[in-house]
């Protein structure tokens, strides 16, 4: 497949053996049940890497944010994304059996080539040419509300992100039949997907049971149709700015050369796939966490009307809600949408005087670092105010004011979107979808938790609400 770079051995003689629970099947079964709990736990206990045994290999769980950009940033060549194949012979990790070759799954000199290629699609200048696709996408979802309405916000913010993924992607709507075909097609926690973590999932994975079947017969509907969608530009102009032009239009900046269909296609599912149910996710969490801090949305709202007053918000509204984006950024701290950054290690290496071995599975995982007291005071507390910058005269009894942002933190202390050459390539992406969305459905509406739900997370490869998120929208401003 693709070529690593010649791994550097780095574990001194003095690094002492990670530290762990015992018990194989037990931390399998914790990890599949409840793994947020288990593993915040385990640093507790066990310190900044923990060797956590799972079935036939021990993942080796680092939550100190140092150690984190020693494995994300400084020592990357010494790490590769392969996780599921070490020691195995090489098989289709869960995630490689939906989105191919694309920029998630590849590794070494081909994936800095396709870096390369797609870097530029996702430049700031790009990505506020969607602004307006992003306000007019979350005022139409609006558009059909009622005042009282019982709503699934996991659920409506599928449908948005979905929507707008599909417009930026394919410039296509989502009442048209490619997006209707999308919609049904993607496999989202089915098949292979659902398995992920578990040893024996490519065993799993091949059983015909029911949803490995509506896995595969999805996965070869959103083939078909993303290769007609290729077929089409390829018959046009080809001068389209949707995001499925510029995949077909890139060259490569040594070779000259473009992409094949093949790799078109793995790439346009990748950014369809990484680029919706993220973003989704961390809108509910908002709402989930503004339902049940009313000081907080009811700051948001002074905010949007005075910044927006009785017009849609545009990208350059987007300096001034500077209280809306803390809220997202407070809510990726609270509920990241990824679970875990993971890396097999090339080579035996030290990381706080602990030896994690050659290929090991390495695991940073953001929930675990974000809710650490030493980054983060009052870790368990929505406190968005963190993100706002102070001035030096603030009050210093308020200790959260400013303090997500103060000087000399260390930067990995928030990972939401990973770090290093491999973190998100959609990061400015989803923050101006994310605010833009927060601020044009705020104009009009504001959401109250249903009483005697109780919200709870199911982590696999995303943290979503386990049962949705239900709330009960009232409008603004009648
Ligand atoms: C809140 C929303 C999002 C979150 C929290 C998120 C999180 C992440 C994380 C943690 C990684 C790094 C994984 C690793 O290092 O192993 C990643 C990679 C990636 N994300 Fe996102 N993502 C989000 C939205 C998006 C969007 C909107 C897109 C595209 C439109 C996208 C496309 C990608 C791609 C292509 C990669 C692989 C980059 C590479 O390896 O070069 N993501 N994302």
């Amino acid at each position: 497949m693709t070529q690593l770079s010649p791994p550097v051995a780095t574990a001194t003689a003095s690094a002492t053996a990670a530290p762990g629970p015992g018990g194989r099947i037990r931390s399998l079964l914790a990890m599949s049940g409840h793994p947020l709990d288990y593993v915040g736990g385990l640093r507790d206990r066990y310190g900044p890497v923990v060797r956590i045994p799972l079935g036939w290999r021990d993942m080796y769980m680092i939550s100190d944010p140092e150690a984190a950009h020693e494995v994300l940033v400084t020592s990357h060549r010494n790490f590769a994304k392969d996780v599921m194949s070490a020691g195995r012979g090489t098989w289709a990790a869960p995630l490689e059996v939906i989105l191919g070759n694309g920029l998630v799954t590849s590794d070494g000199t081909f994936h800095r080539k396709q870096r390369r290629l797609i870097q530029p699609m996702f430049h700031h200048e790009r990505i506020a040419g969607y602004g307006r696709a992003f306000a007019e996408l979350s005022d139409d979802l609006q558009s059909g509300w009622k005042d009282g309405d019982r709503l699934d916000m996991q659920v409506e913010m599928t449908e948005l992100t979905l929507a707008i993924v599909a417009r930026t992607l394919f410039d296509v709507s989502l009442d048209s039949d490619v997006a209707r075909t999308i919609r049904t097609a993607v496999p989202r926690h089915e098949g292979p997907l659902r398995w992920d973590s578990l040893p024996f999932a490519r065993h799993l994975a091949k059983l015909p049971l029911p949803g490995n079947k509506r896995f595969y017969q999805g996965r070869a509907s959103l083939y078909a149709i993303v290769d007609q969608l290729v077929a089409e530009r390829r018959r046009g102009d080809g001068q389209g700015a949707d995001l499925l032009s510029l995949l077909l239009a890139a060259r490569d900046a040594d070779t000259g050369e473009p992409m094949d269909d093949l790799q078109v296609r793995d790439e346009a599912i990748t950014l369809l796939m990484a680029g919706h149910e993220t973003t989704a996710s961390a809108l509910a969490w908002a709402y989930h966490l503004l339902g049940n801090d009313p000081g907080a949305r009811e700051r948001m709202h002074a905010e949007i009307d005075e910044v927006l007053g009785d017009r849609l918000p545009t990208v350059e509204d987007l300096p001034r809600l500077v209280w809306t984006d803390a809220v997202l950024s407070e809510a990726m701290r609270l509920y990241p949408p990824i679970l875990g950054v993971a890396r097999r290690a090339l080579t035996d290496f030290e990381v706080c005087g602990r030896r994690v071995p050659k290929d090991a599975f390495v695991a940073i995982v953001p929930w675990v670092v974000h809710r650490d007291p030493r980054w983060w005071p009052q870790p368990e507390r929505f406190a968005p105010q963190r993100w706002i910058e102070s001035p030096p005269s603030a009050d210093p009894a308020d200790e959260l004011t400013g303090h997500a942002v103060r000087p000399g933190r260390p930067r990995l202390a928030y990972l939401p979107f990973g770090g290093g050459p491999r973190q998100c390539i959609g990061n400015t992406f989803s923050r101006m979808e994310g605010v833009m969305a927060l601020a044009t459905l705020g104009r009009h509406w504001e959401f109250d938790p249903v009483p005697g739900f109780t919200v709870d997370s199911l982590a696999r490869i995303t943290i979503r609400p386990r049962q949705g998120l239900p709330v009960s929208a009232r409008r603004r401003h009648s």
